[in-house]
């Protein structure tokens, strides 16, 4: 609807921070989904954000993900060593490149912190989970989880997420008749930010992180348009780090 008058990135910028509710959208040039240079770029973008947010003694949460991979991939080395890296979440998926705790050793090992796993699965039933959360490793980790100053997540897509997190086809057709459109932290959210389902998981949720002082979130890609569009984090502080390709398509479908 507002595609007629805006014509540079900032104008972009501007106008979806305020429809999304972020505090800060930063806009890289180029659609990721076109060229993996632009996703190198997002990734790059973000790394100069959230190292330039960074303070002594932080603890840093991550969400996985192959865009949170390149924002690590291109983080530079630093001296932080009194912050503490955690993932913030349990795990999801196969592939173990992108696994937050994976991108939590890589993270910490550039800062030259230490770092905390969390060797759980991010789909289990309430019970499992229930139980889990009596062991004292796993409490203590996910009690630092929640002590989180910066949380850094990606945005999803509902039907590529719900299929890595492994749902049967028939759980997706549901998720997605419901009006799932996008994902984060492992809630589904359709259209106008209506939250669809939450996932179980190691006793962190979204609201959790209401009040973090830092929340960067990092997507990009055309087809991620409605995703990001669907998916409000309710957090004043959110950052949005995303490109041209999916910025675009946001405002004609707002
Ligand atoms: C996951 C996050 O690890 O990454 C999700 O937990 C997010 O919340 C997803 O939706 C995005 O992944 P990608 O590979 O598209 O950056």
């Amino acid at each position: 609807a507002f595609v007629s008058e805006v014509k540079g990135l900032e104008d972009i910028e501007n106008l979806l921070k305020k429809e999304l509710g972020y505090k800060k959208i930063i806009v890289v040039p180029g659609d990721s989904d076109k060229d993996p240079n632009v996703k190198r770029e997002l990734g790059n973008a973000a790394a100069m954000c959230l190292s330039g947010m960074i303070r002594h003694k932080d603890i840093i949460a991550l969400t996985g993900g192959s865009t949170i991979k390149e924002m690590v991939d291109s983080f530079p080395r630093m001296d932080f060593k009194d912050n503490l890296i955690v993932p913030a979440r349990g795990s999801l998926g196969k592939i173990i490149d992108i696994q937050s705790n994976n991108l939590v050793a890589a993270l910490a090992e550039k800062l030259g912190a230490p770092y905390k796993l969390l060797n759980v699965p991010d789909n289990l039933s309430s019970q499992s989970l229930e139980v889990l959360l009596k062991e004292k490793e796993i409490r203590e980790v996910v009690d630092l989880i929640k002590r989180a100053q910066i949380l850094v997540l990606g945005i999803g897509r509902a039907d590529k997420m719900a299929q890595r997190r492994g749902l049967s086809r028939e759980e997706i057709t549901e998720l997605l008749e419901e009006g799932a459109v996008g994902e984060a932290f492992g809630t589904y959210f359709g259209k106008g930010g209506k939250i669809i389902r939450k996932i179980n998981s190691v006793g962190i949720r979204l609201e959790d992180y209401n009040n973090v002082g830092t929340l960067i979130a990092v997507t990009g890609g055309s087809s991620k348009a409605e995703a990001i569009d669907a998916v409000r984090l309710g957090n004043e502080n959110a950052i949005l780090v995303t490109d041209e390709g999916a910025a675009r398509k946001v405002m004609q479908i707002l």
